[in-house]
């Protein structure tokens, strides 16, 4: 056996072991440009072959050609079992999926803030034996003032910046209160009933003020209807909505032209007795606008003020939010921001 013969011999010996100790491409790669590439073991040997005498050169060829070709084969063998290999593992991957391993937390949506606090509120007056009443956003001269007493050139009208619709006469509710005179006009009395919406102001946007912003309307008209009621009922409300079952009220005189006397309610802080951030260290917070039904709101809903007399009582949502979850400014609410949603 020449030269040759024994380094082709040994060549096979160390494809073989390269080879079986491969696990991904680029070592089979990097095996094949070391044995079959253009400047490797082979390519050198073929060089060599040439300066051999005709006689050896028969004998050494073949054996050059067949070791290329049997090194083809065991590279390209070397390659199929790497990837059997891979797919088996991924396989097995497979198999041992544990569903239960999936930690992320999965995004999921929920009621508005708006929603959550509309819907206690109606729970609440639901409980007390009050309709849910609906009313127009898109409202009348005469529904959003006229009727609720509060005539063309009266003062009131410039506490109620307005925005103006440009049909003449038609406006977008200051207010829930026109509820009062479609719900009188359509139920007569007795009636009790509560609205709750989106009522405009025209006014500059700052943390405590929108251009929109909800509402909540109360009204009940029976006969013999007192303050007494009135307080009794705007109590127990205020208390089931702060679930605080002592928590009082206090009142101090008020102007809306629609009820007389009119009341603003202040309720005791929910959340100190000495004073605290919330209640700016007074120990009440101002809740709602109240009184009894004017008897000329009473008229515009065609209920006789000799026969009956009722109270209703009105105020901002946001408000009653922002005090119980802590919200410091109006504008969130609309935000659309998913930080401040997902709280709540
Ligand atoms: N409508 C009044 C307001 O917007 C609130 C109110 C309603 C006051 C009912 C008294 C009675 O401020």
């Amino acid at each position: 056996m020449n030269e040759l013969e024994k380094r082709i011999e040994k060549l096979t010996e160390e494809l073989k072991k390269a080879l079986s100790k491969a696990t991904d491409d680029e070592t089979i790669e990097a095996i094949r440009i070391q044995f079959l590439g253009r400047k490797g073991a082979l390519a050198q040997l073929m060089t060599q072959l040439k300066a051999l005498p005709i006689e050896e050169k028969r004998v050494v060829g073949p054996l050059l050609n067949e070791f290329k070709i049997k090194a083809e084969q065991s590279l390209s063998d070397a390659q199929e079992a790497l990837i059997a290999r891979q797919q088996k593992i991924k396989l097995e991957k497979l198999q041992f999926f544990d569903v239960t391993a999936y930690k992320q937390k999965a995004l999921q949506g929920h009621t508005h803030i708006y929603s959550q606090v509309i819907q206690q509120l109606e729970d609440i007056f639901i409980s007390m034996g009050y309709e849910i009443a609906d009313g127009p956003e898109v409202e009348t001269e005469y529904y959003n003032f006229e009727a609720l007493n509060i005539p063309a050139d009266h003062p009131a009208r410039d506490i109620q910046d307005t925005f103006w619709l440009t049909n003449p006469g038609w406006l977008l509710r200051t207010h829930t209160s026109p509820v009062q005179i479609h719900e009188t006009q359509k139920q007569g009395a007795p009636l009790a009933i509560v609205s709750l919406g989106r009522a405009y102001r025209h006014e500059a946007l700052d943390a405590s003020h929108g251009f929109m912003f909800q509402q909540h309307e109360g009204l009940l008209v029976g006969k013999d209807i007192s303050i007494s009621n009135l307080l009794a009922t705007v109590k127990a409300f205020l208390q089931k909505f702060f679930e605080k079952e002592d928590l009082d009220i206090r009142v101090r005189s008020g102007y809306f032209p629609f009820v007389e006397p009119g009341l603003e309610v202040d309720a005791s802080c929910p959340f100190c007795t000495k004073g605290c951030s919330v209640c700016k260290g007074t120990r009440w917070i101002e809740m709602l606008g109240a009184g009894l039904v004017h008897p000329n709101v009473l008229r515009s809903g065609g209920i006789d003020p000799e026969i009956y007399s009722g109270f209703a009582w009105g105020g901002g949502i946001e408000r009653l939010a922002m005090i119980k979850y802590g919200i410091n400014d109006i504008r969130l609410f609309t935000s659309g921001m998913v930080e401040f949603l997902d709280q709540f």
